[in-house]
């Protein structure tokens, strides 16, 4: 297990365990109260009036269950999905082949939309709002423009962050769920729904446990769960208890708030590389050998929520409970 990361990045392998652990209906999904409701209700009236559902724009960092919700909302409406990454598509001629494919109030799902290149985003403005698509045939003084009709569907798009979606996409959005962090109770529901499915014997403490250390990240939870089963079915006798899940978490370098090894690296090169800041985000990127995005969609926001880091005009700063974390008291004039 050595090298692992428990950050919530999508890895190699996590498709197949994550479709076994996720909730298929609306019921099942843990948390996320308000979104919930709203998403119960607007399901409710598209099925009573027999029209597709509004499309859905889903924010918030990774592992928090955006994926999960696009696949709950198509399981609700009864209704084919077809999923597709927004970086993936190249050529106009691919979304229009996907657009024209769609079933009847059908789901579109689009990971990462805010990487949509700008020519397909321009096809998506007229299939949103009139559910029409305009192709350009001929080119020069023959050109003319065809227009086709589409079947009525609904797009759920995912991102990490809505400042990186152009105005007139986002505005086209009839609703814009954002998912919060969860809370600790939320988590150990999670842990707890999760170790049924994968059959393991978890008890209380260590399901609490694990909740508390899964940066308030389901998918976080849920890949501790599964390392944390290792160590009791190699190490013990395949139960797991709070004694258990600590030893599984010392090994992984989880500390008590659920930072890794990186997240404390990010504290560290901000208190002694750069005297606490105010630094760049690049300056720091380039520091600790990751990509500025990895830094600012998957690192930085738990430090922030926690309160360990500020984002300033100037830069990056590590706040007096980041210090007290790392264990790097500021020098004040006259205290050292
Ligand atoms: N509310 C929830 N209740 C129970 N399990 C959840 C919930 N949200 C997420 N999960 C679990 O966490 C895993 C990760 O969620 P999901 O793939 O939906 O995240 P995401 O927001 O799409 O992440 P990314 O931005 O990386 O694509 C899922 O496989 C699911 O098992
Ligand atoms: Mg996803």
């Amino acid at each position: 297990m050595t090298g692992e990361v428990l950050a919530p990045v999508l890895q190699e392998g996590d498709e197949e365990v994550e479709q076994s652990l996720r909730p298929r209906r609306l019921l099942d999904f843990v948390g996320q109260e308000r979104t919930k409701e709203q998403l119960e209700i607007a399901l409710e009236a598209a099925r009573a009036r027999g029209d597709a559902l509004d499309h859905v724009l889903l924010v918030g960092p990774p592992g928090l269950g955006k994926t999960t919700l696009a696949t709950i909302i198509r399981e609700e409406l009864g209704v084919g999905l077809r999923t597709v990454a927004g970086p993936a598509l190249e050529r106009k001629g691919d979304m229009a082949a996907i657009l024209t494919g769609l079933e009847e109030r059908g789901v579109l799902f689009i990971d990462e939309i805010h990487r949509l290149n700008r020519a397909i985003e321009e096809i998506l403005y007229p299939a949103l709002e009139d559910f029409r698509l305009d192709i350009v045939v001929g080119q020069g003084a023959g050109a003319r423009t065809l227009t086709l009709d589409l079947p009525s569907f609904t797009l759920v798009g995912a991102t990490t962050r809505t400042g990186l979606l152009t105005t007139p996409l986002r505005d086209r959005f009839g609703m814009t769920f954002r998912l919060g962090y969860y809370e600790f109770g939320e988590l150990a529901a999670i842990v707890r729904r999760s170790a049924r499915i994968l059959e393991v014997e978890v008890d209380d403490g260590a399901a609490d446990e694990i909740a508390q250390r899964a940066r308030g990240t389901p998918r976080v939870a849920n890949r501790i769960l599964r390392r944390v089963r290792d160590v009791a079915e190699v190490r013990h006798s395949g139960a797991v208890t709070l004694e258990v899940a600590r030893e599984a978490l010392e090994l992984l370098e989880v500390d008590d708030v659920g930072l890794e090894r990186t997240d404390r690296e990010l504290l560290t090169t901000i208190a002694h590389k750069f005297s606490g800041g105010p630094v760049g985000l690049s300056t720091i990127a380039v520091s600790l050998g990751e990509e500025p995005d990895t830094i600012e969609d998957v690192y930085e926001p738990y430090l922030l929520q926690l309160g360990f880091l500020q984002r300033t005009p100037r830069g990056r700063v590590i706040t007096a409970l980041g210090r007290e974390h790392i264990g790097a008291p500021e020098a004040r004039d006259g205290l050292f």
